[in-house]
């Protein structure tokens, strides 16, 4: 997790939104060594530091959180809603299909989000092809491995710069 301090309003989704929240949900702690024929073999601290990197560059604050516990998250997104953040990137892992109380939270607090998955999740499992959060988002990503992190952060510094 890094923290970059030196944010531009300009830079935010409205006046006193700021900032890009990137959150991981269960087990992608364990990218690196996890299933790389799904997943890849970027470690999660890759991932992190790549986008820490690209925002950084960008002017705007960027942090990153995983847990592999379904209140953590909520409340994590609870706390970016009272931190004022302006966008997340979220990848809610196995949560993607079976959290209806992430969802709410995500409904709850209103902040545009990009859902991002490394796998092809339409080409796997069919319980895979559901998700409580692809209505909310602003967009998803799926089966592009960790570039799909980095595409969603371009995107999202493209629509800051363009408010
Ligand atoms: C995942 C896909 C989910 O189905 C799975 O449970 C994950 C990771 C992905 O990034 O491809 O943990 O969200």
């Amino acid at each position: 997790m890094k923290k970059e301090r030196n944010a531009s309003s300009e830079a935010s989704k409205a006046p006193g939104r700021s900032g890009v929240l990137v959150l991981h949900g269960p087990n992608l702690n364990l990218l690196g060594t996890r299933e790389p024929h799904h997943y890849g073999s970027t470690t999660l601290a890759e991932i992190n530091r790549a986008l820490a990197h690209r925002a950084e560059a960008a002017g705007v604050l960027l942090e990153a959180f995983q847990s592999n516990h379904e209140g953590a998250l909520i409340e994590r997104v609870h706390a970016a809603s009272a931190q004022g953040i302006g966008y997340l990137i979220i990848n809610p892992a196995a949560y993607t299909h079976t959290s209806i109380a992430l969802r709410d939270a995500l409904a709850g607090t209103g902040i545009p989000f990009v859902e991002v998955h490394l796998s092809n999740v339409h080409a796997r499992e069919p319980f895979r092809h559901q998700s409580y959060f692809s209505d909310l988002a602003i967009g998803v990503i799926s089966g592009l491995g960790s570039d799909g992190y980095l595409l969603a952060l371009e995107y999202i510094l493209r629509r800051m710069a363009s408010e």
